[in-house]
């Protein structure tokens, strides 16, 4: 069994779906700090099958021990932890609170239990402001702040973990813009207050619950001025998690994969996109850049075609349009 942390979050959520497509049983684990209970209901409506869910904190060591003690695992998937780039410089400790003391406390657990694959949630936000583009694993990580700090503080933390233990499997996937949702629309992303992401705040432009678009910055290095970026269909991503598991079937060893279209699209084509996905007008309006903000940031897939067969296949279209579809049936999100 897959003990998925952060199970009824976003990508968690996507995952578990991937992972019952697969054929594979999963223990989900969350907190709901960031998420919501009815997510686990939606999950078991398209899985045609009841979850099994267990309410808890990663760093509650009692509480992550006794689910290896109740539960056959064998790998676990981590996406738990907090991911917000803005709170995460008003809330540092916080973040390194639980991004990177949970991620220790899941390593002991699973060494305690002789537990040795993990796949680890991480994000092209290591890049930084990359040299150029489209980006490489190998490519020079550095961190623009805490949220991107502590994804490259476990980074290297399973790097340093990995040379004491060399009998593990440990991969490092690294999102580049997840976006879209399932396409029945039970799920989807549903952030709390005002969106930081593209995606959703469009999305709720679209539906009436915001008035405008304020698009950050138009003077970028870029094709039409605005930022550009690797989105991928949340879904591929989940399926890239199935693939990364199925490498361990087979192989042994540290991965580190890029998990992206290969392609960007500026937030003007997002919008353009979104518009003839949703037959609405999406009105905005130019400001200033948002600090922090990179031109463009969009990966080399290579990596992850080679070594995982895995390619994301969901097209610009597909991922505005199962956007709207999810935000059409929840007008309130989960709530
Ligand atoms: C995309 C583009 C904005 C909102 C972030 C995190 C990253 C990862 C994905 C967790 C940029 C522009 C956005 C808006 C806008 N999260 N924009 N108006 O910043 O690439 O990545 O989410 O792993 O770590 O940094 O995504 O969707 O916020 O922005 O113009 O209201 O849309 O300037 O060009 P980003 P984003």
């Amino acid at each position: 069994m897959i003990l998925i942390t952060g199970g009824t979050g976003y990508i968690g959520s996507h995952t578990a779906i991937a992972l019952s497509n697969a054929g594979s049983k999963a223990v989900i684990l969350d907190n709901f700090s960031n998420s919501n209970f009815t997510v686990l209901s939606r999950i078991s409506r398209i899985c045609g099958a009841q979850q099994i869910f267990v309410k808890g904190d990663v760093r509650d060591a009692a509480r992550l021990t006794s689910i290896f003690d109740q539960f056959p695992i064998t790998a676990v998937i981590h996406f738990a932890g907090l991911k917000s780039v803005g709170e995460s410089v008003q809330q540092p400790l916080e973040y390194y609170d639980n991004n990177v003391l949970g991620t220790a406390k899941v390593l002991e657990t699973m060494r305690r239990a002789n537990v040795k694959t993990f796949i680890f949630s991480s994000s092209a936000t290591v890049y930084g402001n990359p040299r150029n583009v489209p980006i490489k694993e190998n490519y020079p990580l550095s961190a623009t702040n805490p949220y991107g700090r502590s994804k490259l503080i476990v980074e290297n933390i399973l790097t340093d973990f990995y040379q004491s233990s060399p009998d593990w499997n440990i991969a490092v996937l690294r999102y580049f813009n997840p976006v879209g949702a399932h396409e029945s629309g039970l799920i989807g992303e549903d952030p709390k207050g005002v969106p930081n992401n593209l995606l959703p705040y469009i999305s709720q432009v679209a539906i009436g619950l915001r008035s405008k678009l304020t698009i950050f910055g138009s003077d970028y290095p870029t094709i039409d001025g605005t930022g550009v970026r690797d989105y991928i269909h949340v879904m591929d991503l989940a399926e890239g998690h199935v693939a990364a598991l199925n490498y361990f079937n087979k192989k042994q060893g540290f991965i580190t994969a890029n998990l992206g279209t290969g392609h960007g699209y500026s937030v003007l084509e997002m919008v353009k996109a979104f518009e003839a996905a949703s037959s609405r007008k999406i009105p905005y309006e130019f400001a200033e850049r948002r600090r922090g903000d990179v031109a463009e940031c969009w990966s080399d897939p290579t990596f992850a075609r080679e070594i995982l067969g895995w390619k994301a296949s969901r097209k610009i279209e597909k991922m505005c349009t199962d956007s709207w579809h999810w935000q059409l049936q929840n007008l309130k999100g989960f709530k």
